[in-house]
């Protein structure tokens, strides 16, 4: 049998599908690139705003659609799936399956129980996490995101995650590193350590934090690049800071979601830091690392925002200058606090505006730092082979920028020294630099 899993939303869902993957191939499945020719299509859901939730949808009616000119099995898993449960069987009555994050270990019965019966299942429970998840040692990638936790018990009253991911719960340490030694004996160089909020990581039985687990990660041989996401700047602690300080091997990059610049909105949102607390942590991390890379999460109208409150979020840019940030227009979500208890009073012509307005800002000043790097040397992890452009590479700097490349030999997987020579919107492009191959082996004129 052949199935195609279709991803929506964060990457805990990427990885969560990895793994779905990859207990079906130990099954015996086939994985496809296409729904065209899949017996069954898996839709992996978000439900973080309303426009992954519409997606989530119309996914799900075009694949229940699809099966009256071909007999397959529709499955919808993730958080969508979750959240909404036993009524997708009353909105699609012929869809096969309905499983929630919690259920993956569960698939193969799941799936068994459809085969068998040719009935529809649901099952969304909470059902506990396990430390142990599926991965395929014929993992092909160069980097790999491995979760260390799950779930989050932060409860920021705009957000359903907790709702639908249960209560954080941190994956033994031991299994980590396990895990991502594995994933190295297979040709990984770089991982990202995943989680809600990695900075609350506890191994209480081996009494491990994170940057206790950092420290462990890093002594990986063969393991060139640590990330982690997300951070929550409540938890980001001084030995956090101060690891960026002697371990090299974590990239020059923090993703820190601030939210809003207005005092009177985080307070609402719950998410228990001030302006002034998100600015000394920015502050340490430069003392540290001089250069390091702030991207940021910001949502615009959340209820009672004023333009006032806009206009502290604006200032934030500026002091900041964030190297990129992903804004959102704050959208209700059902569960949450601020749905329960706050009218969403914020009209959406002014989301609208205020979202223009800062976009545009966050773009000017992730361009001014893209245009600062030309002429700059950067090292680079090169991660494939560009589909589009033959002869062209894909490889991320430390600081995670994008850096398309030419060579004419093989790079994948290796670090090299590239010069920036372009800067463009969203990517950059660089050159080799003469002699800078300085992993196994040499080849091409590039290393004369
Ligand atoms: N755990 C991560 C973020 C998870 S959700 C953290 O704590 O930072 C990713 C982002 O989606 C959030 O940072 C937030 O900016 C946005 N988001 C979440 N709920 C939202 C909502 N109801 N409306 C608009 N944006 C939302
Ligand atoms: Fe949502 Fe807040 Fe938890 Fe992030 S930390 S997942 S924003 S509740
Ligand atoms: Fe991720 Fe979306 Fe769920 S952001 S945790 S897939 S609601």
């Amino acid at each position: 049998m052949k199935f195609y899993i279709e991803t929506y939303g964060c990457q805990m869902n990427e990885r969560d599908s990895e793994e779905i993957s990859s207990i079906l191939r130990m099954e015996g499945l086939f994985e496809v690139d296409s729904p065209k020719n899949a017996d069954i299509v898996f839709v992996n859901t978000c439900s973080v705003r309303e426009k992954p939730s519409q997606k989530a949808l119309s996914a799900a009616g075009r694949y229940i659609k699809s099966k009256n000119h071909r007999k397959r099995i529709v499955a919808l898993c993730g958080c969508f799936a979750k959240q909404e449960g036993e009524k997708l069987r009353e909105r699609f009555p012929d869809i096969d399956l309905v499983f929630g994050p919690q259920q993956i270990k569960d698939l193969p019965v799941l799936l068994g129980r459809v085969l068998a019966g040719k009935v529809s299942v649901v099952d969304v429970s909470d059902s506990g996490y396990v430390s142990e998840e599926n991965f395929s040692e014929d993992f092909k990638g160069v980097t790999a995101f491995v979760n260390i936790t799950k779930g989050c018990n932060n409860f920021c009253s705009f957000c359903i995650v907790p709702y639908l991911r249960g209560r954080e719960f941190s994956r033994e340490s031991r299994i980590i590193l396990d895990e991502v030694k594995k994933r190295v004996g297979c040709g990984v160089k770089e991982v990202t350590l995943l989680g809600q909020n990695v900075n609350s990581y506890l191994d209480e039985k081996n009494n491990v934090d994170f940057v206790g687990l950092l420290e462990m990660v890093h002594e990986i041989d063969g393991l060139m690049r640590i990330r982690f996401t997300t951070s929550h700047p409540k938890d980001v602690s001084d030995r956090l800071i101060g690891a960026f300080g002697y371990l090299p091997k974590l990239c020059n990059h923090i993703h820190l979601p601030v939210q809003s610049g207005s005092d009177r909105i985080l307070d609402l949102m719950n998410r228990k830091y001030d302006r002034k607390h998100y600015l000394s942590i920015i502050e340490k991390l430069r003392k540290v690392r001089e250069d390091i890379a702030i991207t940021t999460d910001i949502i615009v109208g959340f209820p009672t925002e004023t333009d006032e409150d806009f206009g502290y979020t604006m200032s934030l840019l500026d002091e900041i200058k964030f190297d990129t940030a992903f804004s959102f227009k704050y959208s209700p979500r059902p569960l949450t606090r601020a749905y329960r208890e706050l009218e969403d009073d914020v009209p959406e012509n002014i989301k609208e505006e205020r979202l223009g307005i800062l976009q545009e800002r966050i773009e000017s000043i992730a361009q001014e730092k893209n245009r600062n790097l030309k002429g700059k040397c950067l090292e680079v992890l090169v991660e494939k082979k560009s589909e589009k452009f033959p002869g062209q590479y894909i490889s991320r700097s430390s600081c995670n920028r994008v850096v398309n490349l030419i060579s004419d030999c093989d790079l994948t997987g290796r670090i090299v020294k590239v010069r920036i020579t372009e800067a463009l919107k969203h990517s950059l492009r660089g050159e080799l630099m003469k002699g800078e191959i300085y992993e196994k082996g040499r080849c091409g004129r590039n290393t004369a």
